[in-house]
Order: structure tokens, then sequence, then C-alpha cells
């Protein structure tokens, strides 16, 4: 191939783009106001204008006709009424809520929002709100000099995504991933702006093909998506965690996972018969390494037919399940969309009579090649066909499986275009539309069948989901993972700011292959990467065909031992982890951090890589690179202790810090704490000793945070089944107060109190409640 040589970059072969035209909205020629919305008809379009709460305005622009208000895969949500004051005048009409202002100028159409202080969040000038003939939609906005962009979903390369142009549009990348690699398995059109402290969001909720451009001018960014309405969401803040929360508020909130699922998961395409799958369950019970969950990649299924086993791999699946489940681990098998064509195959029958599969105009099946062959893809835009693939679940339910793992849902299929025709129709619940348009959902839809299916084949237990593909929303069905990364050590560091935005766009519940998927990976490597996925909100190791085998113990004693004090060391962090999950799926606040969540008025956090927080106290720092024994740390604001060595840090500075193979350095910030559980074995891993670690500070300083608890696995909790702790810490010179500010709910853990232990050695007094004591009786 040409391409891959120095002759790509000849001088000669520069090509002349043509300059593209835009036709811009124009200028605003009248406003009706119906119930809540308003609809400006200008010169060019038509524009709608809804406050969805008094933080968060949605405008939606219609080039040809007036802006369908309900059609959004995202929005859970109806607008809520707001009081909303109206200035109008000639030049301007001015909206007001207690918490945004919106200035609309109206020769030509340009929207401007303003938070309460005045200061302009959101603004057009020159360029504003236009579209081409072809159909394409954008929006341009001015950027200033200080402005930073986070989110984006699943993207490669760094944290701050200014200088980028990034698309949307869900594919399948097995190689490479690299910096420039943008378009991944999810597209989540959504991003957060930080310009001095403030923070903004903008949800462009347009499922076709969009893009992000960051790059072009240094005075304005622009979305824009290949059809569809021009069709985005503004959130106000101004923290960054309140601009989670509202972005969470419209698309949902994960549901609290199952308390397994956090653990360890160990995978591999494939773990290829049922008798190697038993041997690596005894494997893990004998080292004591602890793991919940295996899974089963596509060879456990008779030729890679979805519902069905492979009874020569696997002669007794039910039994298999059952008796891993005593050793207390959990099976989670793949499920991809394609069900192969084979008309002896009864779920293939069924959806060619039931007419469940996508199709083309004129009423033929679009079928593609994937694992198992030509293959026929379930139309998941249709609600009949969600709960028909839903039920299908029963199949995995009925011997024991709690946990299903989606995968080539971009819809990945081995062509030129990697996915499924886009005039292939949906039918979309009744508006019949294109798979150009509905491309970015199909993942999304899939998740939901799934997701909802398991839930009612569970009766009362939490499902687990794991998806590639997905969109905005994505939260309310599964946790995902980045996808066929490799044994590289610059996809480790790429993995911690692709999984912080993530985190940022609402999706909580990621992490990438631990010790890369593809590729051989090395001892050094994997055990560098165990110790930040022991940290990742999704823990899984996974690799490919054909590549070395990377279970803990595959290097020798050495390295297994400290990859087993880490998945150790995940299990003991459990009662902290499950609280900030349970923030996440109230808040919708991601687990892992980046620095800048937490303090946005320092700028050195803003494009911090290679550190990340693992909720608002704790900061990891790995080392991300071989043979490196030392780096530098950045801690923000605050004294700091490391975790393991219990030295004290000043914060507001750069250290330099050593950490050995065996070494994690974690930093606790002085004044708050953790909560701490233990480990004992696989077939046992409830919490039975709850210690709450204290990192007394002797400043006068005061830390809240919320510890939960339930049984982990069903939903009790929604009938009060848990237990909720809001707890204060006062430190100061002579003593740290510890108050339960707020008890609730009924469930009652097998721990009866919560140990005190004060970390660094001060000899302050404890006081619980009052009185002076270190334990908190629960
Ligand atoms: C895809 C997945 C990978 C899986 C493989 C086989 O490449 O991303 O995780 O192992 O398919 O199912």
């Amino acid at each position: 191939m040409l391409g891959d040589t120095s002759f790509a970059i000849h001088p000669g072969k520069e090509k002349k783009v043509d300059a593209v035209v835009y036709r811009d909205i124009g200028n605003l020629v009248d406003v009706e106001k119906t119930g809540a919305a308003y609809f400006f008809q200008c010169v060019n379009g038509k524009v709608a204008i809804q406050f969805y709460t008094d933080a968060i305005i949605r405008v939606t622009m219609n080039q040809k006709q007036k802006p369908a208000l309900n059609h959004s895969k995202a929005v859970i949500v109806e607008p809520q009424l707001v009081e909303v004051e109206e200035h109008d005048t000639e030049e301007v009409l001015i909206l007001k809520s207690t918490k945004l202002e919106l200035h609309i100028e109206k020769q030509p159409c340009r929207i401007k929002v303003l938070d309460p202080q005045g200061r302009v969040l959101v603004s057009e000038d020159k360029h504003g709100m236009a579209y081409r003939e072809n159909g394409e939609v954008i929006a341009f906005k001015q950027m200033k000099e200080n402005d930073h962009f986070y989110g984006f979903g699943e993207k490669s390369g760094h944290l701050n995504k200014r200088g980028e142009r990034l698309e949307m549009w869900n594919t399948d990348v097995y190689a490479p991933h690299n910096p420039e690699t943008n378009a991944l398995y999810e597209s989540i059109p959504y991003f957060m702006t930080l310009r001095d402290g403030n923070a903004h969001g903008i949800f462009f909720d347009n499922t076709f093909r969009t893009f992000f451009d960051m790059k072009t001018s240094e005075e304005y960014y622009s979305f824009s998506a290949e059809g569809g309405q021009l069709d985005y969401y503004v959130m106000v803040g101004p923290h960054p965690k309140m601009v989670l929360e509202q972005y969470t508020y419209l698309t949902g909130r994960m549901p609290l996972p199952p308390k397994w699922s956090l653990g360890y998961h160990q995978s591999r395409y494939s773990y290829e018969t049922e008798a190697e799958v038993r041997e690596l369950a005894q494997n893990f019970i004998d080292k004591n390494i602890p793991v919940d969950v295996i899974h089963l990649d596509i060879h456990y299924m008779n030729g890679y037919r979805v519902f069905t086993f492979d009874k020569e791999r696997f002669p007794n699946p039910e039994k298999l399940i059952a008796d891993l489940k005593e050793m207390g681990i959990r099976v989670v098998p793949i499920v991809d969309p394609g069900v192969k064509k084979d008309s002896e195959y009864p779920i293939y029958q069924e959806g060619v009579r039931e007419d469940n599969f996508c199709k083309y105009i004129e009423g033929d099946i679009y079928y593609g090649e994937v694992w198992p062959g030509a293959s026929a893809f379930p139309d998941f835009t249709e609600e009949r066909v969600r709960k028909w693939w839903g039920d299908k679940h029963a199949f995995y339910t009925s011997i024991g499986i709690e946990g299903i793992w989606n995968d080539m849902n971009e819809p990945a299929v081995f062509n030129e275009t990697k996915t499924m025709d886009v005039e292939v129709m949906h039918r979309n619940d009744g508006n019949p539309t294109t798979h150009r348009e509905l491309h970015n959902v199909y993942g999304l839809l899939m998740g939901k069948a799934t997701y909802e299916g398991m839930k009612d084949n569970l009766q009362g237990k939490r499902p687990f989901l794991l998806t590639r593909a997905g969109y905005a929303g994505v939260q309310r069905y599964g946790s995902v993972w980045t996808g066929d990364n490799r044994s590289f050590w610059e996809h480790l560091q790429m993995s911690l700011p692709m999984v912080m935005n993530l985190g940022l766009s609402g999706v909580a519940f990621t992490g990438p292959d631990v010790g890369g998927f593809a590729h051989d990976t090395n001892a050094e490597l994997l055990t560098r990467w165990t110790q930040v996925g022991a940290f990742t909100p999704f823990f899984r190791n996974h690799s490919a065909i054909g590549f070395r085998y990377q279970e803990p113990w595959q290097f020798g004693e050495k390295y297994e031992a400290i990859m087993k004090k880490y998945i150790q060391m995940r299990y003991v962090w459990m009662p902290q982890l499950y609280s900030l999950f349970y923030q996440a799926s109230k808040q919708g606040l991601p687990v892992m951090r980046p620095l800048l969540m937490e303090y946005p008025d320092d700028v050195k956090t803003y494009n911090i890589n290679d550190q990340f927080m693992i909720g608002d106290n704790v900061i990891m720092a790995p080392i991300l690179n071989p043979a490196v024994t030392d780096r530098a740390v950045y801690l923000p604001e605050g004294d700091w202790v490391e975790f393991s060595t219990g030295a004290s840090y000043e914060g507001e500075k750069v250290h330099l810090i050593h950490a050995e193979l065996e070494d994690l350095p974690i930093f606790v910030r002085k004044g708050s704490a953790i909560m701490q559980g233990e480990w004992s074995s696989n077939q046992d891993k409830q919490t039975k000793t709850l210690t709450m670690n204290v990192y007394a500070s002797s400043n006068e300083e005061s830390y809240s945070f919320t510890f939960y608890d339930d049984d982990g696995e069903s939903f009790a909790y929604e009938n009060g089944e848990f237990l909720k702790l809001d707890l204060e810490i006062q430190s100061s010179a002579d003593k740290i107060e510890i108050n339960v500010v707020e008890k609730e709910g009924s469930y009652q853990p097998s721990y009866r109190e919560i140990k005190i232990e004060l970390v660094g050695a001060t000899n302050q007094s404890v006081f619980v409640n009052g009185a002076e004591s270190k334990r908190i009786t629960l």
C-alpha cells in the first residue's frame, strides 16, 4: 500500500479541498409560544427552545419543518415547569430562569447562554446555526482562549480535547487504537467545557454520524451531523459535578450493579472447554487469588450461534455454572447480535417467521458476515423485537447465569464499511428510518433489550451487562469496556484518560482489557496494569486468541504475588468502591475521575492524564512505563498521606515518588477517610469487619461522605433494605470528631460496627457522636 510510505505526503499529492458553504439560519422573523416551548421562525429554518430545568435548556433547529421534540433515544425526562422571565425588544429576546439567561439576538438569529452573574457561557457571533443542502447540520460556538474540552465518551488520546476534531460513528476497531483513531465503539456526543474554574456542558442529541471540531479555528468550535435536526442541550453547571448531574439527569444514571460485578473478572478469547474453565477456576481457588467472574467468549457456542452451547466442548453448562457458583465464581457468556443464517437453527427460524430482522426497504433481510458466517441482525429499534430478544435470555438465566457480555453491537460486520449498509431500514417503533440515522444507537438498544430481558428473567436479582457499543445513556443498561486494545505500555497510558473521559460522559462503570487484548503481554506490563485495574471501575483481564495467556500466574511467582496482592486489595477497598458506585447511581458522578473534577480552580489539574482519583479524596499515581520506579506526582491543595508508607506530602506541589514493581502510589487527603473491608476467600466474599481509616489532620477541617451498603444482589434496597450513613469528620489539633449525621435504611450487615482507625501517628482523641469512642455501632 502506497499510503504506508512517505509517498503519502508527496507535495504533489496535496488535495485541494473546496470551501464548504453552509446556509446560515438567518434573521429571526417570528416568535410563537406553544405550552412551555418557544418556536422561532427564521428566514432559513425553524428553531425551538425549551427549558428542561432552570439549569438546562434545549435548542432544536430544523431547516425544513417545525422541530420534532419527542424522538430522543437518550433523554428520559420531560421538560419541567420552569418559571421563565421574558424581555422582548427589537433586537433581542431574553429568557431568564433562576440559573441561566438566554439571549436570542434576532438579526441574525444568534443564541447566547449566560450564567446568573451575566458571564457568557455559550455564544455565537459571525457563525451560528447552519446547514448544507446535503442535510448536514452544524452549530458554531465561540471558543475562548482558556476553554478546555472533556467528555466525548470513548476516545483515544489525552483528556483535554482542545485541538482535536472528533468523529462519532460506532466502529469496531481491532487495530489500531492510536491517538488519532477517534471513531471507536461508543458514540456519546456530549462534552463539558471548563473555563476559569467554571464548567458547562453540551449534549448534541443526534444519532447520525457526528463531528466535534475544536481544531479548525481558534475562535470557534463546531458540532455537526450528517443529517437530522440540530438538537442540543446546554447544561450550565457551574461546577463540573453539577454539569454531570445535569447531563445524567437527562440521560439517566447507572443502576446499582450487583456487587460481584465489581470484583475481578478473568476472560480470554476463549476458554474453549468446560474442562479448561474448571481448571481455571480451581487455579484461582488454590492460589487464593480473588475472582468473581469468568467470561465465556465465542467458543462456548455451537458454531457461534447465540443462545446455544457447543455440547462437545461444554457438555453440561448448568452443572458447570452451579459448581463454579459454589466456588464463588459467576459465568458471563458473550452474546453478539448476529444470528446465523441457518434454516435449521430455531432462533433464526423464529426471527424470520416473526419478522424480527433488519431489512432493506424492498423487504429482503440484510445479511452481514460475522463470526458465524452470514448472519441476520435483530431490529432492536422495535419494542416487539427487544422483548423477543430479552425473553430469549431465559436460555441463560435458567441455568444460573446472571450476567451477559454484548459484543460486536456497533454492529460490526466483516466488510469494507465495517458495518451494516446504511440504507437498511429500521422499524423504529413506528417511525421507520435508515441505518444511517440509527447506526449509533444499535448497541444502546441491544443493551436495553438485554438488560431488561435479563432483569425480567432473573426475578429480583440484579443483572450485569457488559457492552462494547453504545450511545448517550448507555449507563442505564451496561458497563462498558474499551474494546480491542493491545498489550502496549502506550495503551495502558491511554486507558486512563479514556476511562476518565467516559466517566465525565456519564458512564461510570468502565475499564480496559487489563494486560491488553491483542499482542503478547509481558510480566511487568501485566503487573503494572493489574495495579491500575484494581482501581478502574470495571476490572477484567482479557486476551486474544493466538497471543500469550495472561492469567495472574502466567509469569512466575514473583509477579503472581504482586498481582494477587492488588486483586485482593480490590476486595479490601470494596466498601469504599461500592459506596462510590452508589453515588454514581444516584448522582451520575464517576467512581474514577480526573483531578479537575475535584479541583476545577487548579489549572494544573486540567490535563493530568497519568493520575486519577477514586472518589473525592484518593489519588492514584500508577507507574505507566517499563523499568521505571520513580515518577512525578502532582498533589493538589491539602495535605496527603501515601497509603502504604504513611508518609505525608504537601499539596500544590510536584513530588518525586519512588515505587518499586510491587508499589502503586496512592494518596489519601488528610482530614478524610476511607472504608476498608477484608479479603477472606473466593467462597466467602462478604465483608465481616468494616474499618474506617481516618487520615487524621491536625488542622481545623471537615469532611463529609456517604457510606452505603446492602445485600449487593437483589432489588430489596428499593424497599428500604440498605444501610446508608451520612458521615462527617471534624479534625482539629486535639481531637477527631466523627458524627453520623443521618442513618437510613433497614439493612443489617454481618458486621455490627465500624471500627475506627487513625492513620498517621497522632494522638488525638476520637469522638463518635459526641462520646469518646473508636467504633460506630450499627
Ligand atoms: C471482539 C471483542 C473481543 C472478543 C472477540 C471475540 O474482538 O472486542 O473482546 O474477545 O471479539 O469474541
